[in-house]
């Protein structure tokens, strides 16, 4: 069958080696690591850890999630060993084949035309749809670190989907107090939606300068998580460990399934594969490197915020790291973590603008969507159309949407994406056994499936709606690839 027509692997490496629709190798081990680490520690840690450990309710008091309370930390090692395992098998696709569009790409050459589209598809949720959130989340940390200085006008400020969903009755108010037209609300979160047009403005100026600006961000943010932890330790109570699982492993499992957010993007650099010099050493090491790092962090930074207040308390506020240490009584230290976050929000949404459109260049050059969006700057060899289009499309979703949804839309779209590379590197090992592979995942079965399985308990962790709201988009992508991919797909008019 046509759909299951796979992209020869020759053919997606002769794309990389020039011509005008290729892109430049400028990427080091180091510059892969900053990425990495530009990506993976933002919303994740700085906004999603408070429902995480707090549980979340809907506006009518119904619960939506529960809690991990302090055993928050059990997710995070929960997570970091699922990611590992998908991280393996993101290193070896990715270390052999080097190319822009990373699990798209991969599946391409290994699970056929349809399931890549779906990938492809999909990853839309984990780059442009997780920026919605992480944007979000920046903005709310602008509105904690100008707290005091500056009043900006809360219609201005939150957008409509978080005013509509909140719990809060002082947020959920918004809907009667915000200017209306007509019956409708003027909610609408202007800060998201410029920090997004700003980072677009500056990818279009060239990924090099891009990754010089991602790394200074990255220092920042290491400094300042240090600062909150080094705080944070001198204001521990004990007393907030108990209860440590205040919802079982209900409350640790479902805790995860948002957190989760945290860890995406070390699979993010696979993106860039095709800018990376010498991908098959520095690939491996940027991805199982960076995720290394986030994760420790990530543990010590949960021990930390869950012993300062009790965990319940973390829901209450968009922003948690700042109300811990509000809530302690260091507020200097507080609008530090504020600046640092807003730091490393930026440099996430420059890797994640950074990731898209260079999926949307890759499935643009094989046809599955149209050849204009895998045009390249002449001068810089940026995939402008895609990086401008992946822009406004972000923004404006920024502009009213709500981190919480995004965050679960986000998650499902992504471990599916990781379930599918688990797969994808089996299937290659048997349909391709003699191919070199420069890094080879140890145990690959006993890998890919753990790895699989366990993505998929995560994803079981996610509320219903997050899963209609998946298949929807799934639906939606297969009537696209029917009636254009199918069609139009390079593999097809080559017959
Ligand atoms: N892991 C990234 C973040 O937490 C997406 O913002």
């Amino acid at each position: 069958m046509s759909v299951l027509r796979v992209k020869p692997i020759e053919a997606l490496m002769s794309e990389t080696s020039g011509g005008e629709h290729s892109l430049k190798r400028v990427l080091g081990a180091g510059d892969l690591i900053m990425l990495a680490i530009g990506a993976v520690i933002g919303a994740g840690i700085f906004g999603s850890i408070g429902s995480a450990a707090a549980g979340q309710l809907g506006p009518n008091g119904e619960v939506i999630r529960y809690g991990a309370g302090p055993a928050l930390v059990l997710s995070f090692v929960l997570l970091g060993a699922c990611c590992a395992l998908a991280g393996l098998c993101y290193a070896e696709l990715a270390s052999m084949i080097p190319q822009a569009g990373s699990a798209y790409a991969y599946s391409y050459a290994t699970l056929g035309e349809l399931v890549a589209w779906i990938i492809g598809w999909d990853l839309i949720l984990e780059y442009a749809v997780g920026n919605v959130a992480v944007a979000i989340s920046w903005g709310d940390y602008l509105k904690s670190l100008l707290n005091g200085w500056i009043a900006m006008p809360e219609w201005l400020t939150t957008g409509y989907r978080t005013a509509l969903l909140s719990s809060d009755p002082a947020v959920h108010g918004m809907l009667d107090r915000a200017p209306h037209i007509g019956s409708m609300p003027i909610l609408i979160n202007v800060p998201a939606f410029g920090i997004v047009m700003a980072i677009t403005w500056l990818l279009l100026r060239g990924a090099k300068e891009s990754t010089r600006a991602n790394n200074i961000m990255v220092a920042v943010k290491l400094l300042v998580l240090g600062v909150f932890i080094i705080g944070g330790l001198t204001h521990i109570n004990t007393a907030n460990y108990t209860p440590f699982a205040p919802n079982g492993f209900t409350g640790i499992h479902q805790g995860a399934a948002i957190v989760f957010f945290a860890y995406i993007g070390f699979d993010a650099i696979s993106t860039a594969a095709e800018e990376t010099k010498n991908p098959q050493r520095n690939l491996p090491i940027g991805i199982l490197g960076g995720l290394a790092i986030c994760t420790v962090i990530y543990i010590i930074i949960g021990a930390v915020l869950t012993g300062m207040v009790p965990a319940a308390e973390l829901g209450k506020s968009a922003d948690p790291l700042a109300f811990a240490l509000n809530a302690s009584g260091m507020q200097s230290l507080a609008k530090i973590v504020a600046l640092g976050a807003i730091f490393s929000m930026a440099a996430v949404l420059l890797v994640f603008q950074y990731g898209q459109p260079r999926i949307f260049f890759a499935m643009g050059r094989d046809g599955l969507l149209p050849k204009w969006i895998a045009k390249v700057d002449e001068k810089t060899r940026i995939p402008y159309t895609a990086t401008l289009l992946t822009g406004v499309f972000v923004a404006v979703w920024s502009l009213i949407g709500d981190a919480a949804e995004t965050y679960d839309l986000t998650n499902i779209g992504t471990l599916f994406a990781f379930v599918l590379v688990c797969i994808g590197v089996i299937v290659l090992r048997h349909t391709d056994p003699t191919r070199k592979r420069p890094f080879r995942v140890p145990f690959v079965h006993v890998v890919g499936i753990v790895g699989a399985g366990m993505c998929i308990f995560v994803m079981k962790g996610l509320p219903a709606i997050a899963w209609e709201r998946f298949g929807w988009w799934l639906v939606i992508g297969l009537v696209i690839y029917v009636l254009y991919g199918y069609r139009n797909s390079k593999l097809n008019r080559a017959k």
